[in-house]
């Protein structure tokens, strides 16, 4: 493939990690935000836009190899905010890529479009094992987020990647993180792999380190040629010293989504938290 990557969301905490590691990979990176890109790389372009932009989205695509769309607020918010930033930027980014003739996406999803799921008695959850069941908003965003992809797939033909990331930090700070982990180093052998894969079609896989606690089957996206090299295990002691041993009963524990599934993320707790709903939506 020729052209740069586009990376929406660039600015952010995946985007950072990308932009560092990509262009190891051999990949030219074009940053998107609607922040300032503070600390562009040589040779980095870097746009300032809203990713629910048509127009400045068709046109950043231009001559680009794939599209990586990272854009969105991370966690639960107002509905508004929600579709804007997660449903129209998604459209956004794989009605850009048919019109500028890019062939190929890759999504960020979550482990929250099915945070309902329940851990298996015994073994590990597949992707098959986990349809769609979110847990808030956000994770409605992400469903929403991959059925976007697969129609883009069946009937435009693009190849899209959809990645349901686990807990994307530069390390694990809770108990259930040493499960979810994805490290950043591990977030870059993903994505290269998902802008790699010969012919993909269309693909939800899931997105964590070779974590020891892990739980989600990672057969399809080591099919997709990823390889982990991170595991969340260094930092297990320290972190069940501070908070405990995981109770598998705990709904934390014993589902997908952990937290999210609590009722600590309501929509009127996140509402009374976030503010009025904005009628307009726009990013927050
Ligand atoms: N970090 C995680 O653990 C995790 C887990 C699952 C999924 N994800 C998904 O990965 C993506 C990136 O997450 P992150 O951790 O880097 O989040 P982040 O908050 O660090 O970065 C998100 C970036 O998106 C930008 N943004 C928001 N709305 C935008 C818009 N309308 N147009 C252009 N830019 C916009 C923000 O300015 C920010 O720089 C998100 O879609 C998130 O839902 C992250």
């Amino acid at each position: 493939m020729t052209g740069p990557v586009l990376v929406t969301g660039a600015a952010g905490g995946l985007g950072t990690a990308l932009r560092g590691g990509l262009p190891e990979r051999g990949w030219a990176l074009r940053s998107l935000d609607v922040v300032p890109i503070e600390d562009p790389r040589p040779g980095e372009e870097h746009l300032v836009a809203d990713a629910a932009d048509l127009s400045a989205m068709t046109d950043a695509a231009q001559g680009a190899a794939a599209v990586v769309h990272l854009a969105g607020i991370l966690g639960e918010a107002t509905w508004p905010a929600i579709v804007h930033s997660h449903i129209e930027t998604t459209r956004s980014a794989l009605e850009a890529a048919r019109r500028a003739g890019v062939p190929r996406v890759v999504l960020a999803s979550s482990n929250h479009a099915s945070g309902f799921t329940p851990r298996p008695a015994s073994g590990l959850l597949t992707e098959a094992d986990a349809p769609p069941r979110p847990d808030t908003y956000y994770g409605v965003a992400k469903v929403t987020m991959e059925a976007l992809g697969s129609l883009y797939a069946d009937r435009y033909g693009l190849d899209v990647v959809c990645l349901r990331i686990g807990s994307a930090f530069p390390r694990p700070t809770t108990v259930r993180q040493l499960a979810t982990w994805l490290s950043p180093g591990d977030t870059v052998r993903l994505v290269d792999a998902a802008l790699r894969a010969p012919s993909p079609g269309f693909r939800v896989v899931w997105g964590v380190s070779a974590n020891t606690r892990g739980w989600w089957d990672l057969t399809a996206a080591r099919a997709l040629g990823y390889e982990p090299a991170d595991d969340a295990e260094a930092y297990a002691a320290e972190l069940i010293a501070a908070q405990g041993e995981a109770d598998p009963a705990d709904p934390v524990h014993a589902r997908v989504g952990g937290e999210y599934t609590l009722p600590g993320v309501d929509v009127d707790v996140v509402e009374a938290a976030q503010g009025p709903v904005q009628p307009s939506g726009g990013p927050r």
